[in-house]
């Protein structure tokens, strides 16, 4: 798959290090859960999961971590940058059920394309956005009356772990309310760990995306198989089900890096 160029409309500070880029890109055709490979010639290509998706426009939020996103906050309106995609399995959700989106750190950016997508499927929804401080915090307002926040210091919402704000909302729902609820996961895999384990307890669907450093983006090179099944995360994820994730004998204990190396949570 050749990139197609995009070009970058927009740059939009969220919070402490995370921009929100807006690029012109027609017919993108993604769903929510999918993400992008962005390719910066002579850096690097990386994925990173869709925020929005109009037809014509498409944003990612990204956190400035090393080479290719300080490479990226570089970049001014009007830039070009290389697109594939969208890759990987997106996000399912039933008309009228109800959805719990649970984010840490960017994972609430494919978590508001979810909950804007199921809203016209007449869903209704709560959004539960952790952060270790409320500076960290990403769309804290984007869903107001809607959004419950937790933060590890206590400087915005719940003190205390956002899995421990789930298990609070989720032992509160009603055997009815129970039946049309689904859990959406996207964070630091201890995070999602946590919150598979919630969903388990409670006897709730749950659906994660999981993230493996990827290198092609479509199946082909095995740098994002897991163990203990070998299946490419690039592919048969990054949304799997919580039953699915906890079957995986590294979700929540390791991940590996480019070189293959394990790297332990
Ligand atoms: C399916 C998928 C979706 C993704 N979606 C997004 C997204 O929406 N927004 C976004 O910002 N990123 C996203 N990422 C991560 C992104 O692709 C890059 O890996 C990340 O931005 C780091 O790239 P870098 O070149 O800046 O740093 P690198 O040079 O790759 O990393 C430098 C060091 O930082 C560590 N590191 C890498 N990522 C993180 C992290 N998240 N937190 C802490 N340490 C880290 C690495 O282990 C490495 O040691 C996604 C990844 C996957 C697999
Ligand atoms: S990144 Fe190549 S198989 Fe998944």
């Amino acid at each position: 798959m050749k990139p197609r160029i995009a070009t970058l409309l927009n740059i939009k500070p969220e919070a402490d290090n995370v921009v929100s880029f807006m690029f012109r890109y027609s017919q993108l055709g993604s769903k929510p859960g999918q993400f992008v490979m962005l390719w910066l010639p002579g850096i690097d290509q990386k994925p990173f999961s869709i925020a929005a998706d109009n037809g014509k426009t498409f944003s990612v939020a990204v956190f400035k971590i090393k080479d290719f996103t300080e490479a990226l906050f570089k970049l001014k309106p009007g830039a070009n940058i290389g697109v594939t995609g969208p890759f990987g399995n997106p996000y399912t959700w039933k008309p009228r059920s109800h959805v719990i989106a649970v984010g840490g750190g960017y994972g609430s950016a494919p978590l508001a394309y979810l909950v804007n997508a199921a809203k016209v499927d007449h869903c209704t929804y709560e959004v539960l956005i952790g952060a270790r401080h409320k500076k960290l915090l990403l769309y804290p307002t984007r869903f107001p009356k809607h959004t419950y926040l937790a933060t590890d210091d206590g400087s915005a919402g719940y003190h205390g772990y956002v899995t421990a704000l789930l298990e609070q909302r989720v032992s509160v729902l009603s055997a009815a309310q129970r039946k049309k609820t689904v859990l959406y996961v996207c964070g630091p895999e201890l995070m999602e760990y946590a919150a598979a384990t919630v969903a388990k307890k409670y006897g709730l669907p749950s659906q994660i995306s999981i993230e493996r450093y990827i290198k092609c983006g479509f199946g082909i090179c095995g740098q994002c198989c897991v163990d203990d099944t070998g299946e490419p995360m690039c592919t048969v994820g990054p949304v799997i089900s919580g039953k699915h994730a906890l079957r995986l004998s590294e979700f929540g204990q390791y991940h590996r890096n480019k070189a293959g190396e394990m790297i332990e949570y």
